[in-house]
């Protein structure tokens, strides 16, 4: 079983302006496509209130946590009211990957479960109110790091991969 971190922070560890992305960065969506596509992403409610028109993304089934009954929801949408039967839904299925994509709440809730961790870092100070909790970095190895020069539409990008030390 894998459970993914999969984020994007700029200097200063910047993840959410407004309840939006702070920034339009077509080469890290790519990314975030290609890690999750045909996985489960499991979300808090206000990350799936970011999403364009409150539609799942294609392709992919998606977990959310939120206080709000499941009814408020898309059908395809898997809905927990409850951060422990959360948790033990990710156990209960070993074979299966999990994507965690944020936000804050989740990416704490799942802090000490994660074995990998996608993040992009973002060569440039953006504005934000929302920033990455701290994670344990020492318990974890650089597997495979890809940097992605600036552009003049973008700054310079770096995708990279922790994974959890046995
Ligand atoms: N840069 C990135 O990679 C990245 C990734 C993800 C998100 N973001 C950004 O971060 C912001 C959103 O993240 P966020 O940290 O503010 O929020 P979040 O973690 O996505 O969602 C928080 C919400 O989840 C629900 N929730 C949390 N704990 C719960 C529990 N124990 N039981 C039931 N429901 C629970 C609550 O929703 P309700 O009470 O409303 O139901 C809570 O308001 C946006 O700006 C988004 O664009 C950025």
């Amino acid at each position: 079983m894998a459970i993914a971190f999969v984020w994007a922070e700029s200097i200063g560890g910047v993840i959410g302006q407004q309840g939006r992305l702070p920034w339009h960065l077509p080469a890290d969506l790519k990314h975030f496509k290609t890690l999750t596509w045909r996985q489960t992403i499991i979300l808090g409610h206000r990350t799936w209130q970011s999403f364009p028109n409150q539609q799942p993304l294609p392709q992919r089934e998606h977990w959310v946590l939120t206080h709000q009954p499941a009814h408020d929801f898309p059908n395809a949408v898997t809905v927990f009211n409850d951060a422990t039967a959360l948790r033990q839904a990710v156990l209960r299925q070993p074979e299966q990957d999990f994507y965690v994509i944020g936000g804050v709440a989740l990416f704490k809730l799942f802090a000490d479960l994660v074995t990998d961790l996608y993040c992009t870092k973002i060569d440039h100070v953006y504005l934000g109110d929302v920033v990455m909790p701290r994670l344990a970095w020492n318990q974890f190895d650089l597997l495979a790091q890809q940097v992605v020069p600036a552009t003049k539409s973008s700054p310079q990008l770096t995708f990279e991969h922790w994974q959890r030390r046995n």
